[in-house]
């Protein structure tokens, strides 16, 4: 019994997980429910490092010194809590579970109570980067009891990335707080690819080449904008299809895959009553793009402007969408920010916001240059929002004619852009000295007594509309 850590579930996030502890000078226990994983991962790389192969779960357990140290890596939902139920008559007090699947932080929460009142830590741990990043360290986000965490926490922030020498791993609170930032994470990252897609269609729609707009990401990338997405997106931009000789992304079919993450963090955020729009119309226009026989009923059917977008100046529309990308980013993050502040008032879990910014600037699918600029504002104090940080408001500021450039052509010329639009939307409504829900409050005391407050006076009021239309206070 030497080893230090276990990973069940050697599918390519686990197994590469288990390689970069092995890489990092651990000994790695390995099971995978079919052994022929695990003999292919022997076969690979059980040269590599310390790997302590079973090829039963009760082998499995011995090998583990204790407290023993198990990462979970296989599909979240059924497999988890099967896992948990095999793994669970070896195990003893003290012992610490570990899912790093892409699990519901409700779930989690269940599971860590039901392990807690075992004696068990359990943690639930979100693991972003993708397979490169499981390998060569990722961002991880973990969420468990403190006393667990000083057990399995060093080992998971050695094999995290890094950032100026910060591990991008931190404890971020108890039970569910890691899979709920994982989560955030994910609805941040479908905002993002969002916007990028939008970027993307409104320099097309304006009659640049995929050539031309791949070197203008190329270009942001090289500025605030830099980030791994930004990144990724001008070399898929690249990309010649070897068959057709197009580029790739014309023969890849229009519509967009989604697992779940984004559509938790929209519901979630429903229930919690936090405003998340980027989000929501980013899992929305996934979801339109799936819907083939609506957008069939709808090409048929629908017409679109007389309009035509050709840009005078292609490089002053470059730098406008630029302006546009970066404002509707930064407002993504003060929405899913907000949500993880919610959240952490509403469960208790103390979430540190500079934390999390200072664990997502390297590893994970959302790395930004964006985000120090994130963590040193939190650093510097409490904000009501992201968008009250003076670098911030400034930079929206600065953005804000570019942006609204941007919308009015793209409306003009009947390219949808609902992420950048909701940004906007946001944007205006959060800094509007007025709001019609005035208007929205008169309507539902009219029709349904549902009353309103005034702005000059204390207490509750009704107007009595279908009789004389005077006022009555009811408190
Ligand atoms: C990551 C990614 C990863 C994955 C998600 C989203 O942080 O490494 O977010 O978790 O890409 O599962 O995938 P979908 O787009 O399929 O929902």
């Amino acid at each position: 019994a030497n080893a230090h850590v276990g990973v069940v579930g050697l599918a390519v996030m686990g197994r590469n997980l288990a390689r970069n502890f092995a890489n990092n000078g651990y000994t790695v226990a390995l099971y995978n429910r079919t052994t022929a994983r695990t003999d292919d991962l022997m076969a690979a790389h059980g040269d590599d490092g310390s790997f302590v192969p079973s090829t039963t779960i009760e082998e499995f357990v011995a090998s583990l010194e204790r407290p023993r140290r198990i990462v979970i890596m296989v599909q979240a939902g059924a497999g988890t809590d099967a896992t948990i139920e095999s793994l669970l008559p070896h195990l003893e007090e003290g012992d610490i579970v570990v899912d790093g699947g892409n699990a519901h932080y409700e779930d989690t929460r269940t599971r860590e109570e039901a392990l807690r009142a075992k004696g068990l830590h359990f943690f639930g741990v979100g693991i972003s980067g993708g397979e490169e990043g499981a390998l060569n360290g990722p961002s991880i986000m973990p969420g468990g009891s403190k006393e667990g965490y000083e057990a399995i926490g060093p080992l998971l922030e050695t094999v995290a990335a890094s950032y100026d020498g910060t591990p991008c791993c931190t404890y971020i609170g108890p039970d569910g707080a890691g899979h709920f930032v994982k989560m955030v994470h994910n609805g941040i990252e479908y905002a993002d690819m969002e916007f990028i897609a939008e970027a993307y269609d409104v320099l097309r729609s304006a009659g640049l080449t995929v050539p031309e707009i791949s070197a203008a990401f190329r270009e942001w990338n090289t500025g605030d904008l830099d980030s791994y997405l930004i990144e990724i997106t001008s070399e898929v931009l690249d990309q010649t299809d070897a068959t057709t000789g197009k580029a790739l992304v014309d023969v890849i079919a229009d519509s967009a895959g989604q697992k779940g993450t984004g559509r938790w963090t929209v519901q979630i955020a429903l229930d919690l009553g936090v405003p998340v729009n980027t989000i929501a119309e980013s899992v929305f226009a996934r979801s339109v793009s799936g819907h083939l026989d609506l957008r069939a009923a709808g090409r048929e059917h629908l017409s679109g402007p007389a309009h035509s977008f050709t840009p005078e100046d292609k490089a002053a529309l470059i730098e406008d969408v630029r302006q546009a990308l970066w404002s509707a980013k930064v407002v993504a993050y003060a929405q899913g920010l907000h949500l993880i502040r919610s959240a952490s008032e509403q469960y208790g879990w103390d979430i540190d916001v500079a934390g999390v910014a200072t664990i997502w600037r390297a590893g994970c699918i959302i790395r930004a240059r964006l985000l120090e600029r994130i963590r040193s504002e939190y650093a510097a104090g409490q904000l009501p929002t992201l968008l009250a940080a003076p670098s911030i408001a400034a930079g929206l500021a600065d953005a804000s004619d570019g942006t609204r450039r941007v919308l009015a052509r793209a409306f003009e010329a009947g390219v949808p852009v609902p992420g950048f639009a909701a940004a906007v939307s946001y944007y205006d409504a959060v800094r509007a000295e007025r709001l019609p829900a005035a208007l929205i409050q008169g309507q539902r005391d009219f029709f349904g007594a549902h009353t309103y407050q005034r702005v000059d006076t204390e207490g509750t009021f009704h107007t009595e509309w279908s009789a004389d239309r005077s006022e009555t206070r009811l408190d």
